[in-house]
């Protein structure tokens, strides 16, 4: 039997990044491929211990360079697509929403065109629960599969935008997909501009560590090996055409958790520092996994045992996020 052909698109950032690497080791009779442009938010010294085993390859390309993608998908004939690739970061896509509907949007397409050409068995869509806008603090509400697409940033309009298209390519031409909506992820190799990971280099460096607003924002943190496991499970048996929602019941205010970091490394609150808060800034994401839950997931990390990992991570990994804030990994 011929060996299985998965593209993982944007293996080269922190959760396809992550994703790679499980399933690199976990699926040696497949052919894996990581496409990724290596935007700022991609680099491959993350894969250097996978990097020559013969079921990994990697190739920089644009996901949007349609007649690039079209001829690797002739040649190459993949079965499965796990899509990440994206502009993911809120704050850039306020100052310059451009490139987010280039990636995101046209991105996607360019990608749902190549795989309905060679007939794929999957396509998994990673999207984010940021589609669905904000609740308010109310704890008995959670967003479902059902939940109305109302996306208040670039960044989740364009990503609603992806969705949308991809539910359109099953509907209208039949191709098997899952979408994905998982809610904020943590965890080892997150780049250093997202709230966590921010706040630990901050934190071991003794700097100020910003803080948007009054801090009571309220996100539902996912370990990014749980979030690995899920799409895992999806990509073999999701129900083509189904949505998931992925999260793991972990509510916490951004500053409960930039003070358990503080905590955790033993320094001062006084290195918080309240900041203007971020245009639009959604007020509280929470989820409700119970379809994927069904289908045979559970997390394995409370919010208290993954951050717990993940401070030990970025302590025992002090030089990968020195490479990434000095700029020399863009070398
Ligand atoms: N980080 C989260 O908490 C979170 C939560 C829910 C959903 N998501 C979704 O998961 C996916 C991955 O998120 P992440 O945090 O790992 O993002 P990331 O920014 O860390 O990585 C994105 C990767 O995509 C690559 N890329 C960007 N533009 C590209 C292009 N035109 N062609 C090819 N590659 C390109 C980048 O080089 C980078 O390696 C995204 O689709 C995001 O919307 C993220």
């Amino acid at each position: 039997m011929s060996k299985k052909k998965l593209l993982i698109t944007g293996g080269a950032g922190f959760i396809g990044g992550n994703f790679v690497q499980y399933v690199v080791n976990k699926y040696a009779d497949y052919d894996i491929t990581n496409l990724d442009l290596l935007t700022y938010a991609g680099e491959v010294t993350k894969h250097v211990e996978i990097k020559d085993k013969s079921n990994y390859h990697f190739v920089q390309a644009d996901i949007a360079d349609r007649e690039t993608i079209m001829s690797l998908f002739e040649q190459e004939k993949f079965d499965y697509v796990v899509h990440f690739a994206a502009e993911s970061h809120v704050d850039r896509s306020i100052t310059d929403p451009a490139v987010f509907v280039r990636t995101n949007v046209m991105g996607t397409q360019v990608l749902l065109d190549a795989a309905r050409k060679i007939g794929i068995s999957k396509f998994v869509h990673v999207s984010t629960d940021e589609v669905y806008g904000e609740l308010d603090f109310d704890p008995t509400v959670f967003f479902t599969e059902e939940t109305p697409l109302q996306p208040n940033s670039p960044y989740s309009a364009s990503k609603a935008s992806s969705d949308l298209l991809v539910r359109a390519y099953h509907e209208t031409f039949g191709l098997p997909m899952n979408i994905t909506r998982c809610s904020n992820n943590y965890g080892p190799y997150h780049f250093p501009e997202k709230l966590i990971p921010l706040t630990i280099s901050k934190i071991m460096n003794d700097q100020k560590v910003p803080v948007y607003g009054d801090g009571k924002n309220i996100r539902d943190w996912l370990h990014v090996w749980d979030h690995c496991a899920a799409i895992d499970l999806v990509l073999h048996e999701g129900v083509s055409g189904e949505v998931y929602n992925v999260g793991g019941h972990n509510e916490r205010t951004n500053l409960e958790v930039v003070k358990t970091i503080i905590e955790t490394l033993e320094k001062s609150e006084d290195l918080i520092e309240f900041v203007t808060d971020r245009l639009g800034h959604d007020k509280r994401y929470a989820i409700d996994p119970t379809k994927l839950e069904k289908l045979g997931w559970k997390p394995t990390y409370t919010f208290e045992t993954g951050i717990a990992q993940t401070i030990q991570w970025y302590i025992d990994n002090t030089a990968w996020w020195e490479l990434i804030l000095s700029g020399d990994y863009r070398k």
